[in-house]
């Protein structure tokens, strides 16, 4: 049918996820639905109003009242959390240093995934995540899993900041991503991991454009093939 498909991309911190979802949702028209801004945003408002990031029953209870919402953005998609713009405040690093602790509890994934489903359940989607081809969308038509050396993720992180006037050192960074991706990996509840049908892509010497059209290809064939 024309329904458009789901297009899950999967991977570890900095792999380049956001960056060529956002680009292949625009080429197809499809939603974009970033979970980790999701996670990123429960994250948030526990510090805030200092609600331990390790006890799930507090979070669940802070997730009924809690509303997370996206809205169009140039060059990036805008986050609302209860109604506040969030988009830069959830990027901060002591959030990122955060958000594998608050991701781990079973109550947080549980509801998020709820939320996530209900995005997908619109049309054409991609979303970009950890457990995306493994949990939320085990149907998708089309699984990437996005990796790339943890140097080169870390120049591509340091880039990023110095962009923000932040120049936090690489070696800081590289062992920041090593850690979160640990965590993420070792975690009991949808762990990180490349679903069994999902097509593996190393873009340590692609760039952008090239990862694109190489997703762009996998999911026209996709395309013909539910037509
Ligand atoms: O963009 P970056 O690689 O820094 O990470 P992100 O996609 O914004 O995700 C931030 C964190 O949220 C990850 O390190 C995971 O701990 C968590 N996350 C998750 O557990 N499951 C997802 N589907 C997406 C993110
Ligand atoms: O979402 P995720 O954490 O996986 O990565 P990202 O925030 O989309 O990408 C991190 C940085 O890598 C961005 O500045 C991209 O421009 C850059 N990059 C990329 O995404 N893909 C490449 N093939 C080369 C660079």
């Amino acid at each position: 049918g024309n329904k458009g498909l789901q297009v899950a991309i999967d991977g570890p911190a900095s792999a380049g996820k956001s960056t060529v979802a956002k680009k292949i949702a625009k080429r197809f028209q499809y939603i974009y639905c970033d979970t980790g801004a999701m996670y990123r945003t429960v994250t948030l408002k526990a510090m805030q109003q200092g609600v331990a990031l390790d006890d799930p029953a507090a979070l669940a209870d802070m997730l009924k009242h809690t509303e997370i919402t996206f809205k169009p953005g140039d060059p990036e998609q805008l986050v609302f959390l209860d109604g506040t713009d969030v988009t830069a405040a959830i990027r901060q690093e002591d959030v990122t240093n955060n958000v594998s602790t608050t991701a781990a509890q079973g109550t947080v994934r549980t509801d998020l995934t709820n939320r996530q489903r209900e995005i997908a359940d619109a049309g054409g989607i991609v979303m970009d995540g950890r457990d995306i081809g493994t949990t939320v969308l085990p149907d998708a038509q089309v699984k990437i899993f996005l990796v790339a050396s943890v140097e080169e993720r870390a120049q591509r992180r340091f880039k990023d900041n110095a962009e923000k006037g932040i120049h936090t050192p690489i070696d800081v960074l590289r062992e920041e991503i090593e850690i979160r991706d640990h965590k993420d990996s070792t975690r009991k509840i949808s762990p990180l991991t490349q679903a069994a049908d999902a097509v593996k892509l190393d873009t340590t010497s692609l760039s952008i454009d090239d990862v694109v059209d190489k997703i762009s290809a996998i999911i026209e064939q996709n395309v013909e093939k539910s037509n």
